[in-house]
């Protein structure tokens, strides 16, 4: 018998317990799909966020302690890499937020979806240039990786594949630095 006035049944605790379970298992379906077609929307953008934060750190820490002939040229690359790399990393922050993610902005966090080494100061000019390149070429190659499994985000898809465009860019800029260098990105 109900009590209110529409005569409707009165949402309980038990009701709640009953849409809680519900919610659950479509989260869980939810997590199950992702894991069987790939990887999730939400784990791209966040490995790709922080792997970009990683990448402005060592682009900065080698335009501050690069040197020898040459130097003007290539102090001035790593910096525009470094700002390349800080526009990105925000522009897939504030698509997290579009999308509801967190963003776990801590450098435990981003070391600890590194998908590369942190930059070594003591290196020679040819020594980063080159640590720089296979470091693109790293994060261009898990791009495209990821790529087959944002076909059902267009809008993902399309501002990643602009973001690797750029990185190829830049990893053709950092190759043709390099002594005895074609410029040649191909492996
Ligand atoms: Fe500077």
């Amino acid at each position: 018998m109900h009590k209110n006035v529409f005569d409707l049944p009165e949402i309980g605790r038990d009701s709640y317990s009953v849409l809680d379970r519900s919610e659950l298992s479509i989260s869980r379906l939810e997590t199950m799909q992702g894991m069987i077609s790939g990887n999730s929307l939400e784990h791209i953008l966040s490995c790709l966020q922080a792997n970009m934060e990683l990448l402005h750190i060592k682009a900065k820490n080698y335009h501050w302690n690069v040197s020898g002939a040459g130097f003007q040229g290539v102090h001035g690359m790593f910096d525009e890499l470094e700002d390349y790399a800080r526009q990105v990393g925000d522009r897939i922050a504030e698509r997290m937020r579009y999308h509801c993610v967190k963003v776990d902005a801590t450098a435990a966090n981003y070391l600890s979806h590194a998908w590369f080494s942190e930059g070594n100061a003591d290196l020679d000019m040819d020594g980063m240039l080159s640590d720089m390149c296979m470091t693109l070429m790293c994060i261009i190659e898990k791009m495209d990786e990821f790529d087959g499994d944002l076909a059902t985000y267009p809008v993902d898809q399309s501002m990643l594949q602009e973001i690797n465009e750029g990185l190829g860019k830049y990893c053709y800029f950092v190759k043709s630095n390099m002594s005895h260098s074609s410029g040649d990105v191909s492996y």
